[in-house]
């Protein structure tokens, strides 16, 4: 880790460090993505294009193609929006979820892997694809166990072999998209970060640890900070209660991890509800305190990937606000990611996020912290940027 202590725009940094990670396990070469990446968008429709002109010769007929396959996930975007406002649902991709030519429709026949980042953007299921495709972290996504798993098609003729392998190759290339590297670079940083927090409160004479996730999903930080401190020698109590909405994979996940890393699942409790800025039943202390909690006794408190969706400074300050306790905080945002963002969005579906620049972040949490001492670890392509507060 290199330390700095510039933030671009800041005028008072005294309680601020900034520190950039560097991860050797990640390919980087951001530059070389965002091209490819610009070239597939623009590329379908360019074939498309010549294979219009090839079989009919009409220009206009292949122009028209061209931009209305250009268009295709905008066109998508604004008619699902327009139902859903009409009829009243909040997210837009409970109307129309289809596959995207440009992604998981690969081939036509599709791609497995990348279908399951994009039927479930923004919850676990697809972060445990990001995270584990690689199997950098030892284990594999859930139902992806074996090779033939990433296969669509059965059958063994050298066609569907040369079709099995060019999706299994184009699923690797987008999950080495330079956001999904940062986003398994996060989950390194944040299981080294409780790992350490467990030798320090070892060091200082302490045997229990207690550690609130919010928004956890499927716990893998917390799980592997926990192993990787428990195979370092010490002999530490841990109690996780963590905070997560998601019941049809992400509480399950987490307990199938929790039994694959060694722990004991007795130590964990999910609180199965979702929490909120503005219902004050709903507020971290409120939700604790009822499941017979008290936010005051808790070593660690985190949430990651949640105020990324909030649009508003105001609401994320209140997020970080209703975790004010004497606990060392975590807490992560997502950084500008040009010109991924919109592929992201486009071409994955995944909901828009509000990309908070290093300095609008610290901003913020040094606005709701003032008096503490705030480490920012930036991710190696600074897509995300992690508050740590003392
Ligand atoms: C991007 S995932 C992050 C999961 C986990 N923190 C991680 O980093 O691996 C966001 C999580 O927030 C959860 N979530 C969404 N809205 C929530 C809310 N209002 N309260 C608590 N959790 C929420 C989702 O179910 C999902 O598991």
């Amino acid at each position: 880790m290199g330390k700095k202590q510039l933030i671009p725009g800041e005028k008072d940094q005294s309680n601020i460090e900034v520190v950039d990670y560097k991860d050797p396990k990640e390919s980087g070469q951001r530059m070389k993505y965002s091209i490819i990446e610009t070239v597939i968008y623009v590329g379908w429709p360019m074939i498309l294009f010549c294979i219009s002109q090839f079989c009919f010769g009409i220009l206009w007929i292949s122009l028209l193609l061209f931009f209305l396959s250009l268009a295709w996930p905008y066109l998508k975007g604004v008619y699902a929006n327009f139902i859903a406002k009409r009829k009243g649902i909040d997210d837009p991709r409970e109307v129309l979820r289809s596959s995207s030519f440009f992604y998981d429709g690969f081939c036509v026949v599709g791609a497995p892997a990348l279908r399951e980042i994009r039927k479930h953007s923004a919850l676990s299921r697809s972060l445990d694809v990001i995270y584990n495709n690689y199997k950098r972290f030892g284990i594999l996504p859930k139902k992806f166990q074996d090779d033939s798993s990433y296969y669509p098609l059965m059958g063994s003729s050298i066609l569907h072999s040369a079709i099995n392998l060019a999706v299994k190759k184009w699923s690797f290339f987008w999950i080495n998209m330079p956001v999904a590297q940062d986003v398994r670079s996060r989950l390194e940083i944040i299981a080294e970060l409780y790992k350490n927090e467990i030798l320090k409160h070892y060091q200082n004479g302490e045997r229990q640890i207690n550690i609130c996730e919010i928004a956890g999903g499927q716990l893998q930080a917390v799980v592997m900070g926990i192993r990787r401190a428990l195979d370092s020698g010490v002999e530490m109590d841990y109690r996780v209660v963590s905070i997560e909405p998601d019941n049809n994979f992400a509480i399950d996940r987490a307990k199938e991890l929790i039994r694959v890393f060694g722990l004991n699942e007795g130590n964990f409790c999910f609180i199965n509800t979702c929490i909120s800025t503005q219902n004050k039943e709903k507020m971290v202390a409120k939700i604790l305190e009822s499941n017979g909690y008290n936010l005051g006794n808790f070593h660690v408190v985190t949430c990651i990937g949640l105020s990324d969706y909030y649009y508003t400074k105001e609401r994320v300050a209140a997020l970080l606000n209703s975790m004010k306790s004497d606990a060392v905080i975590i807490a992560a945002n997502i950084s500008d990611n040009f010109v991924e963002r919109f592929f992201l969005h486009v071409l994955i579906q995944w909901p828009k996020m509000k990309y908070r620049p290093l300095s609008e972040w610290a901003e913020i949490v040094r606005h709701v912290f003032p008096d503490r001492s705030i480490k920012i670890i930036t991710t190696p392509l600074k897509i995300f940027n992690i508050a740590v507060i003392r």
